[in-house]
This record gives C-alpha cells, sequence and structure tokens, in this order.
C-alpha cells in the first residue's frame, strides 16, 4: 500500500495522527503493513465474532454476488429465503418471527423506532410517540438514534436537532446512587421508569429502548437478574413496546444467541447487527413479534425499507457465518472462555486505577480511575483510555476504548469467539501492563 496516501485516508485529515494500516487480518489478528502481527482483542468494534479471513465465507460472497448483485428488498431471494428461515429455526427467541434487514445498527435502530411508532399509528394510538431511552446507553449516530441515546459526547452540539426523548437512569452497580441506602440492591433504578411514565402520561409512550448490556458506553456494564424481568413487566402493564437494542450483544457475543435469554425476557422487538454477518458484509436486523406488526398489516400500511435492506451477497454472507457458529459450536466457546476471560481480568481487581473489571460472555471491560475510593475520573487531557490503547498496540493487542461520563475511561474486549485460551491470558497480561505503562 501506498503509505503516504494511507496516511491521507481519514475524514479528519492528520490531526489525530496517521492511521494504523492494516494490510490482512486472519483468525485473531491483524496484520499491519510493516509486518508487525496484532491480536485484535475488540474483534474490530466488537464485530468479528467468527475471526478473520474465512475462505468459505468469501467463496458464499462470490457466488451470491455472481447470481444477483442487486434485488430490491420485497422481492424474495435464494439468500434472503435461507436466512430468514435459518434466523426462525436456528436462532430468534420464540415469538420474534417478522424480519425485516439493514445495513448496520444504527439503520436497524432507526428502523425499529419506525416500526414502534407505525404499529400505534395503525392501531389508532396516534398519541403514542416518545420511546424512553437510557442514560449512559448508545443506539447509533442517526438523528433518531442520537436522540434516544444516552451517550453525552455523541450527541454534544446536535441538541437542537434532537427530539428530547424522556431517559430513565442507568443500571449501573458500580456508581449506584439508587439503593446505596437500602443495603441491597431492590431495582430502583428500574422502578424509577414507573415514574417516568407517570410523569410523561403512558398513552403518549410507544417504547422503552434499551442494551441488555450497555457496550462501549460505559464498558460491559451488566445488570443484576431482575432488572429485565422488572423492565419488561413495567412496559407490558402500561401497554408500552419493549425494545432491546442487541447490535453488540446479540448472536453469541454473551455467550448466549441473545443476552436477553440470560433472563428469559422477550422483547417486542430485538435489533441485532454485528454478529449477524461477523464483519463480513454490512447487515444488520429487526426481530419483531407478530402482534406488533399485526395492527400494520390490517390497516395495509407499509414500513419503508432502505435501499440496501437484505442485499443478496449480505445475507448469503450472514447465512454461512450463523452456519459457522452453529457447526463450531462458538457460541457455547464463548461463553466458556468468557468466563476465563472475567477469571483472567479479576486478577486486575486490586490495581490502583481500576475500579472494576466486568462483562458477560466475550464481552468485558475495564473501568479506569484516577483513585479506588472516590471513583474520581483521570482529568480528560490526561486521554488515559488513548495512552492505554496505544501501549497496547506497541505490545500487539488491540483494545476498545469507550466510556462516557461518569465513566469516561473504559477499555472494552471482545475478542473472536475463536480465540485461544493461552491468547487471552495474553491480552489480560498485556492490558495489565498497558495500564501501568500509561498511568506511569
Ligand atoms: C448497542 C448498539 N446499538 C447501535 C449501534 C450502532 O451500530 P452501527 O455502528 O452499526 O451503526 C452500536 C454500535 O456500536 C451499538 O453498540
Amino acid at each position: 500500500m501506498d503509505l503516504e496516501a494511507g496516511r491521507a485516508y481519514p475524514f479528519l485529515g492528520r490531526g489525530s495522527g496517521p492511521p494504523l494500516i492494516i494490510s490482512r487480518a486472519e483468525g485473531c489478528f491483524l496484520f499491519t503493513g510493516d509486518g508487525r502481527r496484532i491480536l485484535d482483542a475488540a474483534g474490530g468494534a466488537i464485530v468479528a465474532n467468527i475471526g478473520h479471513g474465512r475462505e468459505e465465507v468469501a467463496e458464499v460472497a462470490r457466488r451470491a454476488l455472481l447470481e444477483a448483485s442487486y434485488v430490491v428488498p420485497p422481492f424474495a431471494t435464494e439468500s434472503r429465503v435461507k436466512l430468514v428461515s435459518r434466523l426462525r429455526t436456528s436462532w430468534l427467541p420464540a415469538g420474534l418471527s417478522r424480519i425485516m434487514f439493514a445495513s448496520g445498527g444504527s439503520e436497524a435502530v432507526d428502523l425499529a423506532l419506525r416500526i414502534a411508532r407505525q404499529h400505534f399509528v395503525s392501531r389508532g394510538e396516534a398519541t403514542r410517540w416518545k420511546v424512553i431511552g437510557r442514560e449512559l446507553s448508545y443506539h447509533g449516530t442517526t438523528l433518531a438514534t442520537l436522540a434516544v441515546g444516552g451517550h453525552e459526547k455523541r450527541r454534544a452540539g446536535f441538541e437542537p436537532l434532537l427530539i428530547p426523548h424522556p431517559k430513565a437512569p442507568a443500571c449501573y452497580p458500580l456508581r449506584c446512587t439508587w439503593c446505596r441506602d437500602r443495603g441491597q440492591c431492590t431495582l430502583a433504578c428500574a422502578d424509577a421508569l414507573e415514574e417516568i411514565i407517570a410523569r410523561e402520561g403512558a398513552p403518549t409512550i410507544a417504547a422503552v429502548i434499551a442494551e441488555p448490556v450497555v457496550g462501549s458506553t460505559a464498558g460491559a456494564l451488566v445488570p443484576p437478574a431482575g432488572y429485565w424481568p422488572r423492565l419488561a413487566e413495567i412496559c407490558r402493564r402500561h401497554g408500552i413496546l419493549l425494545i432491546a437494542d442487541e447490535v453488540m450483544t446479540g448472536f453469541g457475543r454473551t455467550g448466549r444467541r441473545f443476552a436477553v435469554e440470560h433472563w428469559g425476557v422477550t422483547p417486542d422487538l430485538l435489533v441485532a447487527g454485528k454478529g449477524l454477518s461477523g464483519g463480513y458484509a454490512p447487515i444488520a436486523g429487526v426481530f419483531a413479534s407478530e402482534a406488533v406488526v399485526e395492527p400494520i398489516v390490517a390497516r395495509g400500511d407499509d414500513v419503508m425499507f432502505y435501499t440496501y435492506s437484505a442485499h443478496p451477497a449480505s445475507c448469503a454472507i450472514a447465512d454461512k457465518v450463523l452456519e459457522i457458529l452453529e457447526r463450531e459450536k462458538l457460541v457455547q466457546r464463548a461463553e466458556v472462555l468468557g468466563a476465563r476471560l472475567a477469571e483472567r481480568l479479576s486478577g486486575l481487581r486490586g490495581h490502583p486505577h481500576v475500579a472494576e473489571t466486568r462483562g458477560l460472555g466475550l464481552l468485558h471491560a475495564v473501568e479506569l480511575v484516577r483513585g479506588r475510593e472516590k471513583l474520581d475520573p483521570f482529568p480528560p487531557h490526561f486521554r488515559v483510555c488513548a495512552r492505554v490503547v496505544m501501549a497496547g498496540l506497541r505490545h500487539g493487542v488491540f483494545f476498545y476504548p469507550g466510556g462516557g461520563a461518569p465513566a469516561p475511561d473504559v477499555l472494552c474486549m471482545g475478542p473472536p469467539f475463536v480465540i485461544e485460551p493461552s491468547e487471552i491470558d495474553h491480552l489480560v497480561e498485556v492490558l495489565g501492563k498497558a495500564i501501568d505503562e500509561a498511568v506511569a
């Protein structure tokens, strides 16, 4: 590759330094233009679930492109029908049988919001339009998904363009202020949803949207076991649709097909992206219950597609990726190796700048603080996460930076499910070293 051209590639020029130049990727590793090997501990942006460079996926893509390069989304093709039927028979929670595709997570969440709204318009309940999101959450970068999200840094400056949807509190056990005086978790943060519904009026609310395990905004925040059942119960009682945003957690990342399965909850709409194709194609899906779709069909209303919804090659790729996950039992592997990752990370808990290590399956994070006692963050100009990422890269491991106030500095890990146990040990060892070097 022309290195000079590589340096000129980023949209915002060279202000943030030249990009890392990657010449190829295979299994759990990225290879740089200058011949270095980097362990992809983040699977890209927590995407590459089956690992990089699978020949059989490339083969399927080639065949699909030759068969039909593009077909308008409402028409059926072999690859679309195959994927939909695999999803229905082997993957989706019982009850979520309606499927529509988009090209990425933001588009898919946007589509889920439209479907939720259309459901109520078609039912003759047009007063229901608000979508309750949560603080410390991320649902995408379109204006609608930023509006329901709670990622303050990514929303900053765009507020005049964002419809002010209500926000429920985050479920954040480490910094919980809801149950502190009660001596134990009472799920008061979930119950706060009741107060918001009472304040806004249930007949104005279409949906509640939440990530079952919060991704990079807060770093693999796992709620207590009762949290999701409580959310689902409150929504059901008020006739509000529950949308689970599993763009990051779906398709095995947490050691179950979908994270909501950990708590026996089936949402009305489930959105999943990244893992659906493991990064081999831009595709995401919205999975809805019959009850959500029924009034839309009954009134003869429509839900507009995107030009690239259900692209034939993307569908063929996703079908192959799911087949590989099944054949190699990779979801089970994510659960087993996730336990190892959690155990190894727990060794960092005594570190003076590690507030917490947490996660589920192969989605984990480390939250960094200046002092553990007060959980006060590093000053922003210190850019501690960027320092850790740079130190990690120097040692040949890529960690995914994240965070949002009050936890501005988290490092996320989401390696491919094919990672070896010894590579997990290695990445944790490097993480400890990288944190030490960053704060030195
Ligand atoms: C939970 C969640 N929702 C939505 C998105 C947006 O997806 P995309 O970047 O594919 O548009 C992400 C991306 O990280 C995510 O983690």
